[in-house]
């Protein structure tokens, strides 16, 4: 299977990586600055089945190039994983960051969908792997984080929209919440470590099931409410 996984630079995007491509999976990884994703390219030496590309995906010119400088051929699954947290602390209601934060995890992630969907529909995989949070449910939400839980709120629509245009052929979409992971953004007091987040993922995406799509589950399998 060929897999696209984008900011697979560190965290669990870079653990994504390291678990697809020790299993013998196909990968094409993305990062804003490949010359400054020293554990990704170092991975990729070791003979494993990995390329690495350049990829903003808050910016319309570098999909577009990504797409066109992908190697030929289908795409089987797309994670997309890249994503930012948005302002800690400070003003809770910041509209300059709420725009930057949905421009990379909202609309980011749809102009990576838009790009690639014709290698996606060219695939056996058929599925889209979106990295939502926990913070982006309505339902069990409990206040602070607007540009964050915003930009996750839409995201998980996104999710809900793609997985009901795409049914038809095939296609199976889904929101997963990775738990609060070790990395630069859960920080060190994190209860989950990027392993144990990737392996459960990674059982939900392989046994995707076509009434699973449109869904919300967390790395555990426990389904989220929107
Ligand atoms: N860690 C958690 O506890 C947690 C919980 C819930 C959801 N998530 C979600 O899981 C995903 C990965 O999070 P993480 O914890 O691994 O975060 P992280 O350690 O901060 O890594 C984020 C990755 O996204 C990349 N990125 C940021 N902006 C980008 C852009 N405009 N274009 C392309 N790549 C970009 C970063 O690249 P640079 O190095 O260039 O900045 C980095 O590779 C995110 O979508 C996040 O919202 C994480």
């Amino acid at each position: 299977m060929r897999f696209v996984v984008t900011g697979a630079n560190r965290g669990i995007g870079l653990e994504f990586v390291k678990q697809l491509t020790s299993r013998g999976e196909d990968v094409e990884a993305t990062a804003r600055d490949p010359d400054d994703a020293p554990e990704l390219q170092a991975l990729a030496r070791t003979g494993v089945r990995l390329r690495v590309h350049r990829l903003d995906v808050a910016d319309d010119a570098s999909v577009a190039v990504f797409a066109e400088k992908l190697p030929p051929g289908p795409v089987d699954v797309l994670v997309n994983n890249a994503g930012v947290s948005g302002v800690k602390g400070g003003e809770p209601i910041d509209p300059t960051d709420i725009l930057r934060v949905f421009n990379v995890n909202a609309a980011g992630t749809l102009r990576v969908v838009r790009a690639l969907l014709p290698r996606l529909r060219a695939g056996r995989g058929k599925k889209i792997v979106n990295l939502t949070s926990q913070l982006g449910s309505i339902a069990e939400v409990s206040g602070g984080r607007y540009a964050y839980r915003l930009s996750k709120v839409a995201l998980n629509m996104a999710t809900r929209l793609l997985a009901e245009d795409l049914r038809g052929e095939g296609f199976r979409t889904v929101a997963l919440h990775p738990g609060w992971v070790q990395t630069r953004m859960g920080g060190s007091a994190a209860p989950v470590s990027p392993e144990q987040s990737i392996r459960g993922m990674l059982r939900i995406v392989d046994g995707l099931a076509a009434e699973q799509s449109g869904r919300m589950f967390d790395f555990q399998g426990r389904e989220i409410p929107w």
